[in-house]
């Protein structure tokens, strides 16, 4: 039996069934009459109920995800999204302010960004001991100095011309023949052609999906994963599903079992230095991956986010180096080995897909700032890159060495702390569901800020991890903020209550 209402259709009707569904469906939706959280009937189900063909009830059903009032889930079946408070007011007739009618895109980035989860704030008169959530080099270790030189030179020596249109679509050639110098020691294929250089990798993310998706798509993304990517690929109306990534990396046989469905469209994974685990594909897990992929068309999106914040050990090759079908995309930045302010990140992919990423981009933004492109140039020419990662790198290095020897101090048996190779994020792991994401709640209340695992989980499911971040944590806040959540895990690992979830 089906609880929830179905549409009365009219086959003579002027509007096509696929929009009375979906119409039907919104008019439920926004009167209240179905409730966030409810579940649309299965398209199955109601195709049979309506007497009409499955993929009408598909189309229709495509349409309410891309105008953000419901969310594709796998596993879950279709559901009724949480309406951004605008959303409502309009629904309702409410509000001083007439309420524009917002296009489904917008409305979905709205949602999205009203919902974005976080580290647990810390409660009013609570001290901070240690802010290990954020993902944000400190501000205090930016080489403001030597930017100021460069900007500077740049302005002197080349004077009103950087400040005018590049004329570049693809970025300042020299700033893409620098880039693809850099990455050489991880894609010995690099050149300056495959480069074009974007708003950071957030630009570069959401122009891979403008290039290559259409709303309805799948994507598959490891969970857990970056979570603003969960927002994103949902803002394009694109069906998300998950593959396993545990401490033995991503889970190729479950990977092989969904590909066997043939409509996985893209692959988007962090292979090294991973948010939220830190986790890093060794060589052998690199080319099983690939192997996977052989024989498919399945696009791979490899973000490469913080690749060059290593602190140990040899650098390995990218996918897409890898992979022979070269249909792996490459994105970066210098947001995270620099600082992010730049706004500068790249994506790396065949010349016949960077001219049509080129073309989306010049809709969205025309280029990236010529003026700052330039002065990055002439940083990276007078070696303040390298000198500022040396320092970083060596920070980072310490704080790690730092954070494996407050673990052995303060954490209890049963907890398991990552070791990473670099990179600012490590994952600790409780013995059990949803203790990551108590242990969180306990070290905010207690000063410490650390992120929740089920933030970067794709169903919010409650999580045994918190992601800890060594940005913005100096030597002896690492010490404090690890007294403190080896406290709080003692205690969740002795108290009798139950495990509930955070969010
Ligand atoms: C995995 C990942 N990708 C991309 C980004 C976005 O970086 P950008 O500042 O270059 O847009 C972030 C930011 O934290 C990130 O964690």
């Amino acid at each position: 039996m089906l609880r929830t209402p179905l549409p009365e259709l009219d086959p003579a009707a002027p509007t096509s069934l696929v929009a009375q569904v979906a119409a039907f469906y919104a008019g439920a939706i926004r009167d209240g009459r179905m409730a966030p959280g409810d579940r649309l009937p299965p398209i199955r189900e109601a195709a049979r109920a309506c007497a009409i063909a499955r993929a009408t009830v598909q189309a229709a059903y495509q349409q309410l995800a891309a105008d953000g009032l419901v969310e594709a889930t796998v596993g879950r079946g279709t559901i009724v999204c949480e309406l951004p408070a605008t959303s409502r007011l309009h629904a309702a007739g409410q509000g001083s302010a007439p309420v524009p009618a917002l296009s489904p895109y917008a409305r979905a980035a709205l949602r999205r960004t009203q919902d974005m989860p976080g580290a647990p704030p810390l409660p009013a008169g609570v001290e901070l001991v240690a802010n290990l959530a954020e993902l944000a080099p400190d501000g205090e270790q930016f080489p403001v100095a030597e930017w100021r030189a460069a900007m500077d030179a740049v302005l002197r020596q080349r004077g009103g011309e950087v400040l005018g249109y590049g004329h570049e679509p693809n970025g300042l050639p020299e700033l893409r023949e620098a880039i693809a110098a850099r990455l050489r020691d991880v894609d010995p294929t690099a050149t300056a052609d495959g480069i074009l250089v974007t708003a950071g990798a957030q630009q570069a993310l959401d122009l891979v999906l403008r290039t290559l998706c259409a709303p309805g798509d799948t994507v598959l993304v490891t969970d857990p994963s970056y979570h603003q990517m969960h927002g994103l690929l949902r803002a394009h109306g694109l069906q998300v599903a998950a593959i396993p990534f545990g401490p033995a990396g991503l889970d190729v046989a479950a990977l092989r079992q969904r590909l066997q469905r043939g409509d996985v469209r893209l692959l988007y994974l962090m292979p090294t230095f991973h948010n939220p685990t830190g986790r890093t594909l060794d060589l052998a897990q690199r080319h099983e991956l690939i192997e996977t992929l052989r024989s498919t068309e399945v696009t791979v999106v490899e973000d490469e986010y913080q690749q060059s914040l290593r602190c140990r050990g040899e650098p390995l090759p990218t996918l897409r180096s890898l992979d022979p079908r070269r249909r792996t995309v490459t994105v970066a930045t210098f947001s995270k080995e620099l600082f992010p302010a730049l706004r500068i990140g790249w994506v790396q992919a065949e010349a016949e897909l960077l001219a049509a990423m080129a073309a989306v981009k010049r809709f969205m933004d025309l280029e990236t700032s010529p003026l700052l492109q330039a002065a990055l140039v002439e940083f990276l020419r007078r070696g303040s890159l390298d000198r500022h990662l040396d320092e970083l790198r060596g920070e980072l290095r310490r704080r790690h060495a730092a954070l494996q020897a407050a673990a052995h101090r303060h954490l209890p048996p049963g907890c398991r702390l990552g070791d990473p190779d670099g990179g600012f994020v490590t994952w600790l792991e409780l013995p059990g569901d949803g203790l990551g994401d108590r242990l969180a709640e306990l070290a905010a209340a207690r000063g410490v800020r650390v992120v929740p695992g089920c933030v970067f989980e794709l169903h919010g499911r409650p999580s045994r991890g918190v992601r800890l971040c060594l940005a913005r944590a100096p030597l002896p806040a690492i010490d404090a903020g690890l007294a403190v959540l080896g406290a709080a895990a003692r205690e969740l690992l002795a108290g009798p209550a139950p495990v509930r979830a955070f969010l």
